[in-house]
């Protein structure tokens, strides 16, 4: 046994007993560290995973969006339901390097780097995505009641412009299935669970101001009565819903929040911000938040603004949704530091949009943002890329740089 194995197999043991004790996981990981063998370093074999990705990449990308992400979510389900699995995915994709767990607001997460919400409404993942270096993920957006999204294609690829139309419409199985699923699934240990709600996207819930709060408050009524979830996020930004984004105005969203501050909540609440607004406009719901029982925003949601496409050629005649990835990336930077420049350290700023590389999550970071989040990267990039952005963190532990 060399030197490396050697270390690597006590680097393992140290993990074990610290976080990790399940012992198939544990000799998995190092059967596979000797069969890697001395030749093939850490990063290698991760430049490996990355062309593996890069080569399966066009197979995968033959598939049409929807039946692609149907797929990941079947698989991701079943190999988050079995040990071996786990381990295998594990053994491939999860971060094991210096301490790099954050606590923000009370919760601690083992990585400062979330799946975004959306990719994993029904919250079926949960056992999976630890293994792909995720310190947490957030579920939803769910509704207080079931909810068919819009009609198919409910997402468009733009290859080109690594961005994704997202046409979803709040596709999910409603509040009660969610509670009831995550109350008999076991939880993994260190993984962070927040739950997005928006109001249901169907006719009889959007006529007017007052039943959309219904809807909002029904929904994070029953999430806190059964204390499921680590935080909340109230998504008033969902571009593609049937009523609009109506709780983005001051009136409006001053009433749903003080509506929402009638219910006993023992947990972080954060507001997804939508990211096409003027300044001024961000600025003024920045300042009700402001007001009330928010600890955070994430900024933020998809991209209405097709011009910022760098091939708007690309994109369908008829705009059906809003733009995920590149695309997102400058604006959601920008008002990161907007809000740290002008709130200081009132808010947790989770920083969402465009993150396709290392080191695009450091320079949120530096924008101000506390965690990040992303969806767009992991499939345009690879799997592979939360565990670089986790080595990369680690190396240079990014802070909010004021500008001179
Ligand atoms: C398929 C898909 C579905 C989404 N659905 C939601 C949603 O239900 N609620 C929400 O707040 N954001 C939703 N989003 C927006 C993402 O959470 C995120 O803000 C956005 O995609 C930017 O991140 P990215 O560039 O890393 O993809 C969705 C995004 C995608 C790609």
């Amino acid at each position: 046994m060399n030197e490396k194995t050697l270390r690597l197999l006590n680097d393992a043991k140290g993990h074990n007993t610290t976080q990790n004790r399940n012992s198939i996981r544990f000799y998995l990981r190092y059967t596979l560290r000797i069969i890697q063998g001395p030749v093939v370093t850490n990063s290698t074999f991760m430049d490996i995973m990355h062309s593996l990705y890069r080569a399966a990449k066009p197979l995968i990308f033959k598939l049409s969006p929807d039946n692609a992400h149907a797929v990941f979510l079947f698989m991701g389900e079943i190999m988050g339901s079995n040990p071996l699995t786990r381990a295998l995915i594990a053994s491939l994709y999860e971060y094991h390097g210096a301490d790099i767990s954050k606590t923000v607001n009370g919760v601690t997460y083992q990585t400062p780097v979330l799946l975004s919400a959306g990719f994993d409404s029904d919250g079926r993942l949960t056992r999976i995505l630890r293994h792909l270096s995720f310190g947490g993920e957030e579920i939803g957006s769910i509704t207080a009641y079931p909810c068919e999204g819009n009609p198919l294609p409910r997402m468009t690829r733009l290859i080109r412009n690594k961005s994704m139309i997202v046409y979803k419409g709040l596709r999910n199985n409603g509040v009660d299935a969610l509670i009831t699923r995550l109350k008999k699934t076991p939880h993994t240990p260190g993984f962070v669970i927040g739950i997005s709600i928006a109001r249901t996207n169907r006719k009889e819930s959007c006529t007017n101001t007052e039943e959309g709060i219904n809807d909002f408050a029904l929904s994070f009524q029953k999430l806190n009565d059964a204390n499921i979830g680590d935080y909340y996020t109230i998504n008033i930004s969902c571009p593609n819903a049937f009523a609009g984004e109506a709780f983005t105005s001051p009136e409006p969203l001053t009433k749903l929040l003080t509506r929402l501050e009638t219910i006993p909540c023992t947990k972080p609440i954060y507001l997804k911000m939508p990211i096409h607004l003027p300044t001024p406009e961000f600025d003024a719901l920045l300042r009700i938040a402001d007001k009330f029982r928010i600890h955070g925003v994430i900024c933020g949601n998809l991209n209405k603004n097709y011009n910022e496409l760098d091939f708007p050629e690309d994109a369908p005649k008829e705009f059906r949704g809003g733009l995920s990835g590149k695309p997102c990336f400058l604006r959601s930077n920008a008002l990161i530091r907007y809000t740290r420049e002008h709130f200081g350290d009132r808010f947790t700023i989770i920083g969402t949009g465009g993150i396709l590389s290392p080191e695009d999550a450091m320079e949120k970071f530096r924008s101000g943002a506390d965690i990040v989040q992303m969806i767009s990267g992991m499939i345009f990039t690879s799997p592979s890329l939360m565990k670089q952005i986790c080595k990369k963190y680690a190396e240079e532990r990014p802070m909010f740089l004021p500008k001179k």
